[in-house]
């Protein structure tokens, strides 16, 4: 298959590990006799410095070309200083509304070997294989106005939906939920929110067409809490904006590493932009530190979602898994004990992996 790829590798280890991918869905494309091209634009502050803007209009007009988007991550204290409107990260958000990518899917699940890298205990992390599907265009993230008072002695950030808006994230929880184990958990703040007494109505609207999935609604801040006690109780969860990010980068702490979390943000039609959870980690960023696996599983789910490549995505979702048996680790990990790897080392073994898989299995 011939496939066109834009990757936009952003600021800090975003390059690092967006190099990663594309060495990765190289070795892919090889070993299965595809054709992809690659295509690298600006994004986030590298944007800002070479171009201006956070979000030029030729990425954006290449993004929508594209058969898919690979995104590594955005911003940095370089930038911080700027107004809200010059930011980075604007130029995600930026991206995200333009291409309608409403819907962001945040697997959560434990890797056997790495049972112990939790800070949790190891009674209640095995077994935690949650999605949260996280609302990604709407709420406080985009209502206006969202500015300071004209006197400066105050500020507003607006927290709007359209019921439309929350129908299809609701679907979405749904359909997710319908291919999984038939459980949804709908996180909202409905004793204090507007916004969320209509998310609950939608809910239960839309779970008629549903049958078979069971529902429940929680509290944002006690589905926090659950997250961290509790997490094999959950199999999708669905919630605004905010909140989903929020509660996505509380779960990373279940597998070890915020370096394994990876995501897809998918438009109406099913193809998207394909993201790691984690930043650009100016703290490690340029010391090859950089855990690639995040980001090369979110290439696994690009393969998945926009090319239809189950068996070229668990293909790749093996390599990893084999890889951390084997011990290898990125420092993040550390706790594994094994043989510790830089970001290009790392990447290596997971290409040498795919590479030598039996395929015909
Ligand atoms: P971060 O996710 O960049 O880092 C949080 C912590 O996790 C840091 O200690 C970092 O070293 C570690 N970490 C993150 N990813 C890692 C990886 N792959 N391997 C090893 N360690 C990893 O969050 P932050 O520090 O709060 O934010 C830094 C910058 O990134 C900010 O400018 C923020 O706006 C931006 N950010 C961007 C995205 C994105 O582009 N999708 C997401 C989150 C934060
Ligand atoms: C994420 C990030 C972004 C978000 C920031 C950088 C705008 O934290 O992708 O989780 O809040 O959506
Ligand atoms: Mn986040």
């Amino acid at each position: 298959m011939n496939k066109h790829i834009v990757l936009l590798p952003g600021d800090g280890i975003g390059k690092e590990v967006t190099k990663a991918a594309r060495l990765v869905l190289e070795a892919v494309a090889e070993r299965n006799g595809h054709n992809f091209t690659f295509e690298e634009q600006l994004i986030g502050g590298a944007a800002i410095d070479e171009a201006g803007t956070p979000l030029p209009e030729k990425t954006v007009a290449a993004a929508r070309k594209a058969d898919a988007v690979l995104l590594g991550a955005v911003g940095g204290p370089k930038w911080d200083h700027l107004p809200g409107a010059e930011r980075p990260e604007k130029g995600l958000l930026g991206i995200r509304k333009q291409l309608g990518l409403f819907a962001n899917l945040r697997p959560v699940k434990g890797f056997k070997q790495l049972l112990h890298a939790s800070p949790l205990k190891q009674e209640v992390v095995e077994n935690s294989d949650l999605l949260i599907v996280r609302e990604l265009t709407g709420g406080l993230y985009f209502g206006r106005p969202q500015e300071r008072t004209e006197d400066g002695s105050g500020v507003v950030d607006t927290l709007q939906y359209t019921r439309k808006e929350i129908e299809r994230i609701v679907e979405k929880g749904f359909e997710s939920a319908s291919k999984r184990r038939n459980h949804l958990t709908s996180v909202d703040k409905a004793n204090v929110l507007e916004s969320s007494r209509m998310w609950r109505e939608v809910v239960e609207e839309k779970k008629e067409k549903y049958p078979d999935v069971e529902v429940d609604h929680m509290l944002v801040d006690a589905a926090a809490m659950k997250l961290v006690t509790n997490p094999s109780s959950f199999d999708v969860i669905v919630t605004e904006n905010m909140f989903g990010d929020i509660l996505s980068d509380e779960a990373s702490v279940l597998t070890g590493s915020l370096g394994l979390l990876p995501s897809a943000s998918l438009r109406e039609d099913g193809t998207g932009l394909f993201e790691p959870v984690h930043g650009s980690a100016p703290d490690i960023a340029g010391e090859d530190k950089a855990n690639p696996l995040a980001m090369i599983l979110s290439t696994a789910m690009m393969l998945k979602h926009s090319f239809g490549m189950e068996k070229e995505a668990d293909h790749i979702e093996k390599a990893v898994q084999e890889v951390l048996d084997a011990g290898y680790h990125t420092a993040d990990l550390s706790i594994m004990n094994g043989i510790e790897h830089g970001c290009n080392d790392m990447t290596r073994k997971v290409i040498e992996q795919i590479t030598s898989e039996d395929t015909t299995a």
